[in-house]
């Protein structure tokens, strides 16, 4: 979706950074910036600064940044035409938008519209004489009159197309019931409703519109949940069954558990933040979500195999997305919710505060993984401790753990520190080792268009970096650079300078802000950074310094023709932009 840059002009400046940033944090001026607590990442002293004069936001400590489009994107979790929407709509702005945006637009409404009337008849079903057998299974679950209100939990019939004569009476059409995912169309052609017999939970995403359903059977038959599959609204990645809820929750934690039935219990017990994922693997995407709204992440995963394996692989997610991880180990139950209904929540509490954190869970584990009463085992427990124990980044928890471990084995602490120093030494090695190989990999990279943000030439790069972020200060030294996009090692950073020429050529204000539409959130978070560096100080001669050292570096990197010719090609179109 490509906005009129006019509009997105006007649209940057009739909503100023500090106000909308200031309607989600609290903002003390300090000279001409202002700081506040990051709403992106938990902290206590504010590393999060606004500058108005240049329309940007920049976290010091998480590094998030960008202009005002950006912190919507970010805070309400929308995509970017949607963000831009969001902002038009709150200084009364009217968005030209383009057709095809247009309909797809309202599609993605009507189906919105199409999962809430449908909620609404499943509900309405669960509450008729065919809603017995639902009714029923309720019960059995023990789950409450509130609860099911809460949740907005209903029941398909079991028909063939009770959901589809209802809808299309309401005026949907058989398409639009197919594209939600609610009716299945057979070989034939013939069209019939796809939860049947089934009880119905709604997913709702982080804006409270209802995306998909999740149906279980209320016997042993298989498949146990018929799930919607993926849809123009619903994304099982980017999503969390009660979210919603979590997300309001003072408690200062989330829980994640495997299945819907335990997210709704534990909420019917008092434990208003419990989530679950949407019958997949943790996601990336779910971490982030995760992390925008808690800074602590306690996993209760099912007590089987598989549920153990699911906490390993959950626990690397949420590892790289910087949260804090805690694992509850349930002894006696399956799951949340069993336990719950065995034990009741006061001994959940317990478990929950006395959840283990991630080192204490992965040695448990691999204590558990060995049988120490034999010599041969013992010394494999130690290797594989060590090496564990060698990753932990605090010396502290190295200390306690490796301590911990000794004592398991039945050797000494001092054997165990020797252990983990000689496994820490073989780690950082082999680590050298691969950044070595990478480094000289450079030149086998430099072909390909998409590589990332890894800068392949760090000092052509340091250049860049510099000479972008003086042109970001004072945009009007923009016509003296004569330099290609091509000419910069890093495909980002040449990209950011080609869209600044772009901007210059349409006579539109050069700024952070304005680049929002073309990059990606990694790539405005890391370009903000840029811009903020501390030590840039905008010189003629400065800039003049770092266009020399970018030519130099590209033309050491192709050395050929080529470089003569581009670097020629440069300095004509300076000369046109310049002198006119
Ligand atoms: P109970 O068994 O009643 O406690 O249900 P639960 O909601 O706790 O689900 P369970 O722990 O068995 O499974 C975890 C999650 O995996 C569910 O909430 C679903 O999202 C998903 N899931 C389970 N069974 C199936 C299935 O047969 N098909 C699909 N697609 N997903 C399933
Ligand atoms: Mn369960």
């Amino acid at each position: 979706m490509a906005f009129p840059p006019s509009f997105l002009d006007d649209l940057n400046a009739r909503n100023p950074i500090e106000d909308v940033v200031g309607q989600y944090v609290a903002l003390t001026r300090r000279g001409s910036n202002y700081f506040g607590l990051c709403p992106f990442h938990n902290e206590k002293t504010a590393s999060f600064s606004v500058a108005p004069d240049k329309g940007i936001y920049y976290c010091f400590g998480c590094h998030k940044g960008g202009g005002a489009v950006n912190f919507i994107m970010e805070v309400e979790n929308l995509e970017y035409p949607d963000a831009v929407r969001f902002l038009a709509k709150r200084v009364g702005m009217e968005v030209p938008e383009d057709q095809e945006y247009r309909s797809a637009y309202r599609k993605q409404e009507r189906l919105r519209n199409l999962c809430k009337e449908a909620a609404r008849y499943f509900h309405e079903q669960l509450n008729s004489p065919a809603g017995q057998p639902g009714r029923e299974y309720i019960a059995k679950r023990g789950l409450t009159r509130a609860t099911v209100t809460k949740f907005g939990i209903g029941f398909a019939p079991d028909g063939w197309h009770g959901l589809l004569d209802t809808m299309t009476k309401k005026g949907y059409t058989k398409e639009e019931l197919l594209d939600a995912d609610l009716v299945i169309k057979s070989p034939k052609g013939n069209y019939y409703d796809k939860f049947r017999n089934r009880l119905m939970f709604p997913i709702i995403d982080i804006r409270g519109s209802i995306i998909g359903f999740g149906g279980r059977v209320m016997d042993d038959s298989k498949p146990k949940y018929l799930n919607t599959s993926e849809t123009s609204i619903f994304n099982k990645r980017k999503n969390l069954f009660a979210m919603n809820f979590a997300k309001k929750s003072t408690a200062g934690r989330i829980i994640l558990t495997e299945g819907y039935l335990d997210a709704i219990a534990l909420y019917q017990y008092g434990f208003d933040c419990a989530v679950a994922s949407l019958g997949t693997a943790l996601t990336t995407e779910q971490a982030q979500l995760l992390g925008k709204y808690t800074g602590e992440v306690v996993l209760t995963y099912d007590n089987d195999a598989a549920g153990q394996n699911a906490t390993r692989r959950a626990i690397t997610i949420l590892e790289r997305a910087d949260l804090k991880i805690k694992i509850l180990r349930m002894q006696g139950a399956k799951d949340p919710d069993e336990f719950l209904k065995k034990f009741g929540p006061d001994k959940f509490r317990v478990l929950l505060d006395r959840s283990e954190n991630q080192a204490e869970y992965q040695l448990l584990s691999l204590q558990n993984k060995y049988d120490l009463s034999f010599d041969d085992q013992k010394v494999a427990f130690v290797k594989e401790a060590a090496s564990l124990i060698s990753t932990f980044a605090n010396a502290v928890e190295r200390e306690v753990y490796g301590a911990r471990a000794a004592n398991a084995a039945g050797v000494t602490a001092d054997t165990m520190k020797l252990e983990i120093d000689r496994a820490f030494r073989r780690r950082k090695a082999a680590e050298r080792k691969k950044q070595e190989r990478a480094d000289l990999d450079v030149v086998g990279q430099l072909q390909p268009r998409e590589r990332g943000l890894h800068y392949s030439n760090p000092s052509s790069a340091a250049a860049e970096e510099m000479l972008l972020a003086q042109l970001l200060k004072d945009p009007t030294l923009l016509p003296t650079v004569n330099l290609l996009p091509q000419q910069f090692s890093s495909p980002l950073l040449g990209k950011v300078f080609g869209l600044m020429l772009q901007l210059q050529e349409r006579g539109r204000a050069i700024a952070l802000g304005a680049l929002s539409g073309d990059l990606t959130a990694e790539e405005m978070n890391h370009l903000t950074a840029v811009s903020r560096k501390k030590d840039v100080l905008v010189s003629e001669t400065a800039i003049r310094d770092c266009a020399g050292k970018i030519r130099d570096e590209y033309e050491k990197s192709l050395g050929t023709d080529e470089a003569a010719l581009l670097a020629r090609q440069a300095r004509l179109k300076a000369k046109k932009g310049y002198g006119g």
